[in-house]
């Protein structure tokens, strides 16, 4: 049993949403999973925890920047625990662009950071034009129109692949 410690941000809640479910997928397995969101402050003590976990949502090609800032401090400390590293954007809905070598926005972000995760994972996100406000939905019908996506302004579409987000928890687990 490991504790581990998972960290995030999201936008619109979706990368809180595979958070939990890697919590309820460790804690299955008999690990102690604790979930924080960069929006809530700082984490707190981290030194405690064996495994840290790090996952982020893209919005306008970035990941927001708390989350280099918090790699970028706690480069000792990440560099002494396990550690993993997971993206979601909707770039990632196309097979092509989901895995860690072929998503531009985690190879761009790793390569910024210098930094080595041992294990890496890219989830696709969610799409829900109703909740965007209006700028914000042009915006991305409008990237979904050059990029053969839905278009229509009722759309919500989860692109999330549940299985591979288990089967990193299982990767978690074994690390
Ligand atoms: C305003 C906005 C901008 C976005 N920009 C991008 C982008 O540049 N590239 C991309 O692949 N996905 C983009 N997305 C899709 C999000 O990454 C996706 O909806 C994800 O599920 C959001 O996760 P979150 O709810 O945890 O923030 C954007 C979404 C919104 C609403």
């Amino acid at each position: 049993m490991a504790q581990i410690l998972i960290l995030y941000s999201t936008t619109d809640g979706h990368t809180g949403k595979i958070c939990r479910r890697l919590r309820e997928r460790l804690q299955g397995q008999g690990h102690k999973a604790t979930l924080h969101d960069f929006a809530d402050g700082d984490p707190g003590p981290t030194e405690g925890y064996e495994k840290i976990v790090i996952g982020a949502s893209i919005r306008y090609g970035k990941h927001q920047p708390v989350v280099a800032e918090f790699i970028r401090r706690e480069r000792p400390l990440l560099e002494r625990k396990r550690t993993a590293f997971f993206t979601v954007n909707i770039v990632a809905r196309k097979p092509a662009k989901n895995r860690p070598e072929t998503n531009p926005y985690l190879k761009k972000f790793l390569k910024q950071l210098r930094w080595r995760p041992g294990k890496l994972a890219v989830f696709a996100g969610r799409l829900e034009y109703p909740r965007y406000d209006f700028i914000d939905r042009t915006m991305i019908r409008f990237i979904m129109l050059i990029t053969g996506g839905p278009t229509a302004r009722d759309t919500v579409i989860e692109y999330t692949d549940w299985a591979s987000v288990d089967s990193f928890a299982d990767e978690i687990s074994a690390m």
